[in-house]
């Protein structure tokens, strides 16, 4: 077995194209699959299979179904929040709120939630209790996130803190159970556990940063997402809150609605560049990148699967989408 994105990325793959649907009701279903097959990144599925066997040296596709159930999850979390930020494009396409509607955002996004936990059960036997009450903690942290990063974007005194917090919450915390559950499947020591937790944790606070500074500063042919939404809906990312602390007489009128959007997003990111925040950005997502790597530093593993975790961590902090 190669320990390579491309490896786990295309065990993941097959196991999406092998879901099947219902056929009760298919409108129910389409925007699920045009979902799914819509080529994500898949690094969750990915790495919750490459934790599972590092840890065990057995065949990834034992738990398929627990890594698919992740995505799945994942996937949900997408369509019902490209209606909370009104966004128009996801993975380069429209997004199902646009393409389907709202009522179909919902509703096929309620199935993929119920779908997630039927995966998740899916041949997981005695493992299932441990594993569901993860699943089932993460779920709830996600829409905590979720809840807070609404709120504050009508904030202006959000702290860098309470930033970081929010991202913890609405991204980090599922790719950490992804990378705990492949190894609590493997009925791996706790102490193991805790320390691909903290990896995946470390490593999703690097990713929502590098998505942030790809929301502002990302070619939108490749991030596959319009550029400008944060900045268009007040998010309150770590761009934004530092450019609040260091020149919030330049910032501050520009929050209001007045401006058109285009105009709006060309003057914001001027100011960030003006304040150097892209390249702090990327100073901080590095960070929580050496972080993570840290974190599976005494794990036992193949040299190989180290290697892996360690590029996916600094992929999380420098990829282009
Ligand atoms: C998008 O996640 C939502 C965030 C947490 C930033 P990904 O960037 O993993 O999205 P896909 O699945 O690869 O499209
Ligand atoms: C996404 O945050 C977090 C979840 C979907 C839970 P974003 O709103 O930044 O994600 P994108 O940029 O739309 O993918
Ligand atoms: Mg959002
Ligand atoms: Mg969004
Ligand atoms: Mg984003």
């Amino acid at each position: 077995m190669e320990y390579t994105l491309d490896y786990f990325t295309g065990l993941a793959e097959d196991a999406i194209a092998g879901i099947s649907y219902p056929t009760t009701a298919p409108g129910l279903y389409e925007p699920i699959q045009y979902t799914m097959a819509s080529g994500g990144k898949r690094l969750r599925p990915a790495l919750c299979m490459a934790a599972y066997a590092a840890v065990s040296r057995r065949e990834p596709l034992e738990i398929a179904h627990q890594a698919i159930a992740v995505e799945m999850f994942h996937n949900f979390t997408l369509l019902h929040d490209d209606v909370m930020d009104n966004a128009d494009l996801r993975r380069g396409r429209p997004t199902v709120h646009r393409r389907s509607g709202q009522n179909a955002a919902i509703l096929s996004g309620d199935a993929m939630l119920t779908m997630a936990y039927g995966l998740l059960a899916e041949g997981a036997g005695s493992r299932f209790a441990n594993i569901f009450e993860v699943f089932n903690h993460t779920a709830m942290e996600v829409y905590q996130g979720q809840q807070l990063d609404m709120e504050f974007e009508s904030r202006t005194d959000v702290k860098v803190d309470e930033y970081i917090e929010m991202i913890r919450l609405k991204t980090s915390v599922l790719i950490a159970c992804g990378c705990t559950i492949g190894a609590m499947l493997a009925d791996a020591e706790k102490e193991v556990c805790r320390r691909l937790y903290d990896y995946g944790l470390a490593l999703g606070l690097a990713f929502q940063l590098r998505d942030d500074w790809l929301d502002t500063f990302g070619d939108p042919a490749v991030f596959g997402k319009e550029i400008g939404g944060d900045i268009a809906n007040n998010k309150k990312t770590w761009l934004l809150i530092t450019a609040l602390n260091e020149a919030p007489e330049q910032i501050t009128p520009l929050l209001s609605n007045k401006l058109d959007r285009e105009e709006k997003v060309s003057r914001v990111t001027e100011i960030y560049r003006s304040l150097g925040l892209d390249r702090r950005c990327d100073e901080l997502a590095a960070r929580y990148a050496k972080d993570a790597i840290a974190a599976i530093d005494e794990l036992e593993m193949d040299a190989t699967a180290r290697a892996f975790f360690k590029s996916l961590a600094t992929n999380a902090a420098t990829r282009n989408h």
